[in-house]
């Protein structure tokens, strides 16, 4: 466009110039009228306008066609996990979630994340998940929603392979509260109605106030209404944090998944959150993924997850006892 606009914006000067110049001369040489003079520039003029209008329109196509282009990118991308074939519906979900011999890395050719995992989580327990960064804390719980599926091994909740489940059906039953929050442009109020759609505005203020979040949304500008820019990028960590905690509160799911859910919170706030949270896992299954060792104290299970894999697990009072990986991470603490 600016290599267009620049020609033609000369090459229109530059007619103009020659014009006048030209028929100035001939006018003062008398073998032009004046008259006839007027006439050439309005015909000039009108042939700009003609040559301004294709090249607005060529502009005009060409973001049109990338657009359809994009959009048919999207609309035509295959999901990895496909569950095209399977009718399994789960319902009445009790949470008991397995992890059968299950093995996963990221890329064909990558070192294995997960080497031969097995563990057990029972329903409605409290099972909470620590360990070295990078050991494949966060990877263990996005298997579970099926974000990617194992290389072997299965999954299996209620004695159901994941696999062979509606991945629609699966997911409406887990609630997540991610290390790295998502939110959307557009509004507060809509970003946690992500949680469940066709929740009424009161079941947000609740879910906002449980999450601890509805002081501050109502200090926003518009409140509720405030448009929180694209991917939430007018709000600090810890808001975005408590946006998504609302979320899962409204989602309301048997099965409940909290990877470093109040990590960006200050001590104040996240005291406020965890309380909140732990009403909310009451009688759900919930895997709870802290660093600080504080939150996951009254869990039923702390697995003690490494590169080498489940090297401890039990509750935290066993773990202690055995003054093995956990005692040191929590005395250091
Ligand atoms: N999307 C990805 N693609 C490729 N490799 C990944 C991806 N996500 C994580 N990894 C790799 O997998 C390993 C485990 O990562 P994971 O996020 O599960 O660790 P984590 O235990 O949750 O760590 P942290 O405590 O820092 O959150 C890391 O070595 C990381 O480099
Ligand atoms: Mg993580």
């Amino acid at each position: 466009m600016a290599g267009f606009i620049t020609v033609t914006t000369a090459f229109e000067g530059l007619m103009y110039i020659a014009v006048l110049t030209a028929g100035g001369y001939f006018i003062l040489n008398g073998t032009m009228e004046a008259s006839d003079m007027i006439v050439f520039i309005m015909y000039i003029n009108m042939l700009i306008t003609s040559v301004k209008r294709i090249i607005q329109f060529t502009e005009q196509f060409q973001k049109g066609l990338t657009g359809i282009q994009r959009f048919h990118e999207v609309m035509t991308a295959v999901p990895d996990v496909d569950d095209t074939d399977n009718t399994l519906v789960l319902e009445n979900v009790k949470g008991n979630i397995v992890f059968d011999d299950v093995s996963f890395s990221y890329g064909k050719d990558d070192e294995k994340v997960l080497d031969r995992l097995n563990f057990e989580i029972k329903e409605g327990e409290q099972a909470a998940f620590v360990g070295p960064s990078g050991a494949g804390k966060s990877t263990i719980i996005s298997l579970i929603p099926r974000f990617f599926d194992v290389d072997s091994g299965e999954i299996r909740i209620d004695g159901h392979d994941i696999r062979h489940l509606k991945i629609h059906s699966l997911r409406d039953n887990i609630g997540i509260v991610q290390q790295d929050v998502y939110l959307f442009a557009g509004n507060v109020k809509e970003n946690i109605r992500y949680g469940k759609l066709d929740a009424t505005d009161e079941e947000i203020y609740e879910a906002a106030r449980l999450a601890g979040a509805a002081e501050f949304i109502e200090a926003l500008p518009n409140g509720f209404d405030t448009d929180i820019g694209e991917r939430g990028a007018r709000l600090s960590g810890g808001q975005k944090q408590r946006i998504s905690i609302a979320r899962v509160f409204l989602k309301n799911p048997p099965i409940l998944i909290l990877d470093e859910a109040t990590s960006a919170l200050d001590n104040q706030s996240e005291m406020v959150v965890q309380e909140s949270l732990k009403e909310l896992a009451k009688g759900r299954t919930t895997i709870t993924i802290a660093h600080r060792l504080t939150t996951v104290e009254d869990s039923d299970t702390i697995y003690v997850l490494t590169d080498e894999g489940i090297i401890e697990s039990g509750s935290h009072e066993e773990l202690i006892a055995q003054e093995g990986y956990y005692y040191n991470l929590y005395t250091r603490q």
